[in-house]
């Protein structure tokens, strides 16, 4: 387990993965890589612990994506077999280099919190983009800005994007709030973006850079 030094971190850890290979992690750190595995990155901060999904949490997730009021404002579709697909698809992404997904699980007990992904990722303009969903049982204690700012810290410091963006919907003001939260501005609304659930819906942009500060207490 690794432990940045840098104030800006906060408590965020980083569980490397041994072999050959030298990587520099955060300031001042050096851990081993493997040299023909690129290791999950395994986040962990005060009340939770980011994972990598596999296909025993289905069951859990379908329960989340069951949820109406969980699946109301994104494109994940409302369907039974959705989970399934979506979990086999997030279990693939991190190997993939397109993104990244990790379950989201309470420090103590271990139970499925969540889930939060960098759903693409641009590598050549450093560019990710993040989604994120969080069971109704946890509302308002503050998870999900805690996952995401974990997310955000490692997405710039160690997947070297510039910039992490995102979109919600309209009316959802809690993730807007988590978002704030997290350092991303505000950027303005696509209208009529994009077409899911048989119509077309405006999307509130938000975005920070590597730039923005990190200085969350
Ligand atoms: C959005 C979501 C992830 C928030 O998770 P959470 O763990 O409750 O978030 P946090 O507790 O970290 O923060 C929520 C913030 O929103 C605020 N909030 C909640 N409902 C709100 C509302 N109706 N209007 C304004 N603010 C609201 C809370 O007060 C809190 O802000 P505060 O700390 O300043 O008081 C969760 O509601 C969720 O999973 N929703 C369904 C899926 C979803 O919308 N995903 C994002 C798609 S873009």
């Amino acid at each position: 387990m690794v432990r940045s030094r840098d104030p800006r971190w906060g408590d965020l850890q980083w569980a490397g993965c041994a072999d050959s290979r030298r990587l520099v992690c955060g300031i001042g750190y050096t851990v081993a890589m493997p040299t023909t595995v690129r290791p999950f990155p395994y986040l962990s901060t005060a009340r939770l612990r980011l994972r990598a999904p596999d296909m025993d949490d289905a069951e859990a997730f379908g329960v989340l994506l069951s949820l109406p009021e969980v699946t109301r404002y994104s494109n994940i579709p409302d369907s039974p077999t959705m989970a399934g697909r979506m979990m086999r698809s997030m279990a693939k992404l991190h190997a993939s280099r397109k993104g990244c997904a990790w379950i989201i699980a309470d420090a103590a007990s271990g139970v499925l919190v969540g889930a939060i992904r960098f759903n693409r990722v641009d590598r050549r303009w450093r560019v990710g983009e993040v989604g994120y969903e969080c069971h109704p049982n946890f509302w308002g204690r503050g998870l999900m800005t805690e996952a995401l700012r974990a997310v955000v810290q490692f997405g710039h410091q160690e997947f070297r994007l510039n910039r992490i963006e995102a979109w919600t919907l309209p009316d959802n003001p809690a993730s807007d709030r988590v978002l704030e939260k997290a350092g991303f501005q505000y950027e303005g609304t696509l209208r009529q973006k994009a077409h899911f659930k048989g119509e077309y819906h405006d999307l509130r942009i938000f975005g920070r850079t590597a730039a923005d500060p990190m200085n969350w207490s």
